[in-house]
């Protein structure tokens, strides 16, 4: 006699509430709406750090507020890659393609280490900015390797050193942006890191994995959903009508947030602070109540408040990017955290293979 087969275990559409691993990089409270990385609170490293030393906090650790991370080199057959882009290519398209470029002109042994995830985050930037001025007919710009990585982005995206405060705004974006969690793009990498492949492999799939718009799409939809409500007054009847459509809002609801995104709290302080701050800001921040009323009526069952993608929106136009740029951006500074949850995975590593529930046919004969 053979045994029945094992009950199924519990499935959950989406993995929501599954424990896939283990991580001591970052802490996501979606109950109480708190966000740490290695501990320290969201707000304090914006507030206090920058890019370049949360990133090497992620990867080592240490806190040290003065590490230095300047952009890095595109290697000349990256660049030729770079110029045969059609001038339609999207940008996410754009850094996948160049990150790939970038692996295969690269050594890249697994273990991956701290190294790697330095150049790969380096180099990211480089070849955004690359792509952005090729595409508007200009030369590409040599890597500053005084400037810190936000710095030199913008430098060599716009031929100019920005102003302080406009550095400082981008830096706080990508500080926010550079870890959370067990989100789709990093499980992804971690995935990829799981099967001993490389590192540049692990983030090309991350950059695939975030292009989507309920990941890392939605900051550009904002401003798209902002600019067809025509004022705050006739915002109430776009939202009841979108969502009776069965619309999603961009920039609201989580799948871990129940309050408030601590990440959404920082970037609207930061956009309200700044000097070129977008004129549709205010209108924002009163569409926001708007949306929050009528999403509670809607949905009772489930909180939906304001996510990071909501005040990204501001804080990327007030520093000059195009809204096309909004996604690319979002996965430069993710790289920090798709790196480290690669050495993480690495260091404790065992192959990602979880079960599938079967529910086809059953057992049968090919037909005759
Ligand atoms: N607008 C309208 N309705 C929404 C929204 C929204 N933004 N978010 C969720 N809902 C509704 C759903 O339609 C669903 O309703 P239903 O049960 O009647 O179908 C209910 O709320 C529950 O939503 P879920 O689908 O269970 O939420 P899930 O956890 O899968 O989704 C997600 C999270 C994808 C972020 C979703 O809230 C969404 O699509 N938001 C808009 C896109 C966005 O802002 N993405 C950026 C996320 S932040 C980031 O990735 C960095």
């Amino acid at each position: 006699m053979t045994d029945p087969p094992a009950a199924p275990r519990p499935y959950s559409p989406g993995l929501e509430g599954v424990i896939a691993g283990e991580t001591s990089l970052s802490l996501v409270d979606g109950e109480r709406g708190r966000l740490t990385y290695r501990g320290y609170r969201i707000g304090d490293l914006v507030a206090r750090g920058s890019y370049p030393a949360v990133a090497n906090l992620l990867w080592t650790g240490d806190w040290d507020p003065t590490h230095h991370l300047p952009t890095g080199p595109i290697p000349a057959q990256v660049m030729t890659v770079l110029r045969a882009l059609p001038e339609t290519t999207k940008p996410m398209d754009a850094l996948r393609t160049a990150v790939s470029a970038w692996g295969a002109t690269q050594e890249l042994p697994w273990p991956p280490t701290i190294e790697q995830a330095r150049a790969v985050t380096s180099f990211s930037p480089s070849a955004l900015a690359a792509f952005a001025r090729l595409r508007a007919g200009q030369e590409p710009i040599d890597p500053d390797p005084s400037l810190e990585l936000v710095e030199g982005f913008l430098y060599q995206l716009t031929g100019q050193r920005p102003d302080i405060g406009t550095a400082r705004a981008l830096d706080a974006y990508f500080i926010v942006g550079a870890e959370h969690g067990f989100n789709a793009s990093t499980f992804t990498a971690r995935v990829v890191t799981s099967t001993r492949s490389d590192i540049a492999s692990a983030v090309v799939a991350a950059i695939g994995t975030m292009k989507g718009p309920l990941h890392g799409g939605a900051p550009s939809e904002v401003v798209d959903q902002l600019s067809q409500m025509e004022s705050a007054e006739s915002a109430e009847a776009w939202v009841r009508e979108a969502l009776d459509r069965g619309d999603r809002l961009m920039g609201f609801g989580h799948r871990v947030y129940r309050a408030y995104d601590p990440r959404a709290a920082a970037l609207r302080t930061v956009a309200e602070g700044m000097e070129h701050k977008p004129d549709w800001l205010e209108r924002a921040i009163e569409v926001e109540d708007v949306v929050l009323r009528v999403l509670a009526e809607k949905h009772p069952e489930r909180a939906l408040k304001t996510n990071v993608e909501y005040y990204a929106a501001p804080v990327l136009m007030g520093v000059g990017l195009a809204p096309d740029l909004f996604p690319a951006a979002f996965s430069l500074s993710r790289h920090a955290g798709w790196t480290a949850h690669a050495l993480e995975q690495a260091a404790d590593n065992r192959l990602i293979r979880p079960s599938v529930n079967y529910i086809g046919s059953a057992e049968r004969d090919l037909p005759a």
